[in-house]
């Protein structure tokens, strides 16, 4: 019955990254750049791309384009091996894009939504999520037509038996509300990174808005960046710091570092080690331009950790 170890739902979209000397000149000027990379963008995406990398069984749910870059974008999920029969192609939308334009200390990034804030609830594949053991939501405050029935998608989940996590990831408009509460009053482990658990709590602290919303139902776990991870889950702490790595792109390690830490969690791992090697899988990811094409076996990521 349980056939499926994580179901993802969330938004799909390539990304072109371009490297060098990237900030545009106007005034019809033509720039030449280093490097030009299409690969699988999206947070949901590439969570589900880094989890199958560590062996899990996965499934995806999102919504593209009847396009080229909805057919690329699930490519790379099939090409992992993660099952797409839940993503639907809608041909009144185009499958979204971002255009990252990075340089080894900042990136700016330009994104057309397209078709990731149109999945609607009524799309989703209930039978593929009843045979799962764990349900993940990426990119929550992206999900426009999805955002106000994610409680009852979670209600949904938890009546087959899932356990669930969400990575809210940044919040466009900076309210960080939409209903969220009630969200996370439905989930299992909230993964966020310093900006958006401190958007989130409205605190000014780390420690205390992570001991804020951390319940012993709801575990919590913060990306540092360079710095690591902190999580909390009821009165238990813990803290891991990164892998030393070159960085080539950081594009995607908060969501490799969920790919981990969930693991760890499936597994029922002691905290700090789920911590570990959710910081371990996002370091390694940070090797190559883009999300996916670093990111660690379970064998690569346990030699390390
Ligand atoms: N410069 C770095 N060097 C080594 N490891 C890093 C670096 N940046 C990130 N990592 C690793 O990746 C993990 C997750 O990255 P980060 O904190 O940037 O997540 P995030 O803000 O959610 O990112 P995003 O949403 O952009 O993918 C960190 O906890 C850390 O272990
Ligand atoms: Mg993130």
């Amino acid at each position: 019955m349980k056939d499926i170890d994580v179901v993802v739902v969330g938004e799909l979209n390539v990304d072109l990254i371009l490297t060098g000397d990237v900030t545009p000149a106007f005034g019809q000027a033509e720039k030449l750049v280093d490097d030009a990379t299409l690969t699988l963008g999206s947070s949901s995406a590439i969570f589900a791309s880094g989890a199958a990398r560590l062996g899990l069984r996965v499934a995806f749910i999102g919504k593209v384009g009847d396009d080229d870059f909805g057919r690329v974008a699930l490519r790379f999920l099939q090409a992992r091996g993660i099952d797409t029969s839940g993503v639907v192609v809608d041909p009144t939308v185009k499958t979204g894009l971002s255009v990252i334009l990075s340089r080894p200390d900042d990136r700016a990034i330009l994104t057309h939504l397209g078709s990731i804030a149109a999945l609607r609830y009524e799309e989703i594949d209930q039978t593929i999520v009843s045979h799962a053991r764990h349900l993940h939501l990426g990119s929550f405050f992206l999900l426009d037509s999805l955002i106000p029935d994610v409680p009852a998608l979670f209600e949904m989940a938890q009546s087959s038996g899932l356990t669930i996590s969400i990575d809210t990831n940044y919040d466009p408009t900076e309210q960080w509300d939409n209903g969220l509460a009630d969200v996370l009053a439905h989930s299992n482990v909230f993964l966020p990174n310093e900006t958006e658990l401190l958007g989130v709590t409205g605190e000014a602290n780390l420690e205390v808005a992570l001991s804020r919303l951390a319940r012993h139902d709801l575990l919590v776990a913060v990306k540092l960046g360079p710095e690591g991870g902190m999580a909390q889950w009821g009165p238990k702490v813990a803290r891991a710091d990164p892998l030393p790595v070159d960085v080539v792109d950081t594009t995607g390690a908060g969501d490799s570092f969920d790919a981990g830490f969930i693991y760890g969690y499936l597994a029922g791992w002691e905290l700090s080690r789920s911590l570990r090697l959710g910081c371990v899988c996002g370091s390694l990811s940070t090797r190559a331009a883009g999300g996916v094409t670093a990111q660690a076996t379970l064998a690569e990521a346990l030699a390390v950790i």
